[in-house]
């Protein structure tokens, strides 16, 4: 994990040997580097403005807000600045991911940063912040370099083909963004596990949110793998009707056996989704049984067989 304290050291120990050798004089202040780095790389110094990270403005008084200078991201640049050449140079895509990593973070310390560099798969992956982001030039909001849908899926092709499929949630579409799952930028406990399910998908479908008086026991039941909303749903596309995982009756009869159910009435109802007559699958406000109020009316219950 990165250490604040020693990276500052770690830069002090660079820019020291680099201010004495100019015998005396005064180090340069980080603007005067900066200065000097714009002046040959004038289009890099222009294409930062309108971002957060263009240099302060020179002459004017500049708000409270963070300076950034060019050496900030581009690091140790003293040798390069004595002699400037490409194998001086400080490139940013040759930096090792830690370094890189150290060097936003001295500026950023949202969850969404500290989160990559304490072991979020992306980091585990080998990539830094600038695998997602652009700084020069950027071309999409939060200096995305593509799109937040689209940069994801460049990487996820696997995943790509399953938004896909007949049933999906219209993430291509542009409804809603993979980072509204997946939060990357939030203080969500786990953002990619399982466990974080139930509450990342109530976020959006708050009617199933109960509480129910008569809730159903599969969103507590951990027997099958996935759990929550996961029990029965995929997350991203299925090829059955509304992100089942299975086809409703084998769904629902890795958890029950209703032999009854096939014999009863010499079998005429067996054809039918199980969801047809209990309807209330995600919890009932008023039964056990999990029927939908309209079955009331039902012949088989103003009968008084079965009972609600
Ligand atoms: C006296 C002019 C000069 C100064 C000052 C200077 N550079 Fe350079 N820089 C060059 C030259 C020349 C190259 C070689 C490639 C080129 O022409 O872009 C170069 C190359 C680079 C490269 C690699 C470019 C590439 O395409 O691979 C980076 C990054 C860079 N400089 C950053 C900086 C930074 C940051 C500073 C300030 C700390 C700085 N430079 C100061 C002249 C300068
Ligand atoms: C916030 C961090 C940051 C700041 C500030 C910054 N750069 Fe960069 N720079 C990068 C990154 C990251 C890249 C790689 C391409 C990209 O993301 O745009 C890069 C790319 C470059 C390149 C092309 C060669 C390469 O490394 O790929 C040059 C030259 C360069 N920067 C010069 C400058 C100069 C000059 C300044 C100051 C005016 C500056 N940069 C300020 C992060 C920064
Ligand atoms: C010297 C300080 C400093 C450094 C170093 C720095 N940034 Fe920033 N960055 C800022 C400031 C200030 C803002 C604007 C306020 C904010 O959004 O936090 C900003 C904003 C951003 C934003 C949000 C832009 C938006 O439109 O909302 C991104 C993305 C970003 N920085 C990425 C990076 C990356 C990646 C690095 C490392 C290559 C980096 N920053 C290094 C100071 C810095
Ligand atoms: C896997 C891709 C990915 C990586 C890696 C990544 N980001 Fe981001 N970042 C995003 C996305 C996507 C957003 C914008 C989400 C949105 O609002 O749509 C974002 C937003 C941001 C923002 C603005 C929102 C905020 O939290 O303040 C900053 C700053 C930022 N990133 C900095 C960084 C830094 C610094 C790193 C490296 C430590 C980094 N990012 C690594 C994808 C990434
Ligand atoms: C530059 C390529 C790249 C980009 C862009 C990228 N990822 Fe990843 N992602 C990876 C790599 C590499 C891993 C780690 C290896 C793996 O498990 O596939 C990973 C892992 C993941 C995982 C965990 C996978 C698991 O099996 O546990 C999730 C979830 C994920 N990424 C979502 C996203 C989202 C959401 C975005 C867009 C904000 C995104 N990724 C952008 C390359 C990328
Ligand atoms: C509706 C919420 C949701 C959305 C939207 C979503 N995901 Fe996921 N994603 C999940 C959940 C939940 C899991 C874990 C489920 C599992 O493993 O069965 C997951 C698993 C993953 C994994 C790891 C397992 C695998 O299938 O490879 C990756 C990678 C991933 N998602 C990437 C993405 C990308 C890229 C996008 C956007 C195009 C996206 N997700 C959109 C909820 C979502
Ligand atoms: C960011 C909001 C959002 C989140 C988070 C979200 N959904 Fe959705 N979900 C939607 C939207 C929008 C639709 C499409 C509704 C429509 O087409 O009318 C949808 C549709 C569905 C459907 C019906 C699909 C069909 O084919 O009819 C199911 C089932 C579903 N979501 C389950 C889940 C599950 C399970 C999770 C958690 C892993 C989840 N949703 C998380 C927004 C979300
Ligand atoms: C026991 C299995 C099961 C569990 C657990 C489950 N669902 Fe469902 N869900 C279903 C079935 C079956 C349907 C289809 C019912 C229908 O068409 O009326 C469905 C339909 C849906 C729909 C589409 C409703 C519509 O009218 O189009 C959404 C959205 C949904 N579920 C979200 C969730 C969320 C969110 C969770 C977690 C809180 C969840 N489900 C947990 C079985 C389940
Ligand atoms: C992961 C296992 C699991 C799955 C899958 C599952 N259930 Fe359940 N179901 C339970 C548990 C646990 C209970 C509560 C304990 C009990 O009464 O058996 C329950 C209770 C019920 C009840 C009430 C039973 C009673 O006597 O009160 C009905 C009706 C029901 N489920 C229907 C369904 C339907 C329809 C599906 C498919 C859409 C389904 N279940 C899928 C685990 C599951
Ligand atoms: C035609 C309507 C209908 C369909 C379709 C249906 N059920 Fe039922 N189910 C009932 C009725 C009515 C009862 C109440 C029986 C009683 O209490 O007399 C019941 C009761 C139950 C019970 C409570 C325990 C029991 O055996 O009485 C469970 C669990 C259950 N059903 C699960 C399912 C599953 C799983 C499916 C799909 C394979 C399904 N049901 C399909 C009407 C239906």
């Amino acid at each position: 994990m990165f250490k604040p304290a020693i990276f500052v050291i770690f830069l002090i120990s660079v820019l020291v040997p680099f201010g004495s050798s100019l015998q005396g004089e005064a180090p340069p202040s980080p603007s005067d580097i900066s200065d000097q780095c714009a002046m040959c790389h004038e289009d890099k110094a222009a294409n930062l403005q309108g971002t957060p990270h263009a240099l302060p403005a020179k002459g004017k008084l500049v708000g409270p807000g963070i300076k950034v200078f060019c050496q900030d991201c581009h690091l140790n640049p003293e040798k390069h600045l004595e002699d400037p050449r490409v194998e001086t140079a400080v490139r940013a895509a040759d930096m090792p991911a830690e370094q890189m990593l150290a060097a936003c973070a001295m500026c950023h310390s949202s969850r969404h940063v500290t989160e990559l560099a304490e072991g979020n798969p992306h980091l585990s992956g080998g990539m830094t912040c600038v695998s997602c982001h652009k700084i020069h030039r950027p071309n999409e909001p939060k200096l995305l370099k593509a799109a937040s849908v689209d940069l994801c899926l460049g990487c996820h092709r696997s995943v790509s083909e399953t938004f896909n499929m007949p049933s999906h949630h219209p993430v291509k579409e542009g409804a809603f963004k993979c980072v509204d799952c997946h939060r990357v930028l939030s203080a969500f406990d786990s953002p990619f596990s399982i466990e974080g399910t139930r509450p990342i998908c109530l976020d959006c479908h708050t009617e199933y949110d109960g509480p129910f008086p008569y809730e159903h026991g599969a969103l507590n039941d951990y027997t099958l793998e996935g759990h929550g909303c996961s029990t029965c749903h995929e997350a991203h596309g299925s090829s059955n009707g509304r992100l089942l995982k299975q086809p409703s009756q084998t769904l629902c009869m890795q958890c029950h056996t209703v032999p009854r159910h096939f014999t009863a009435h010499d079998g005429i109802w067996a054809k039918k989704n199980c969801e047809d007559c209990h309807a209330d699958v995600h919890g009932s406000y008023w039964n056990q049984k999990l029927f939908s109020q309209d079955m009331v009316g039902k012949p088989c219950f103003r009968a008084g067989c079965h009972s609600l």
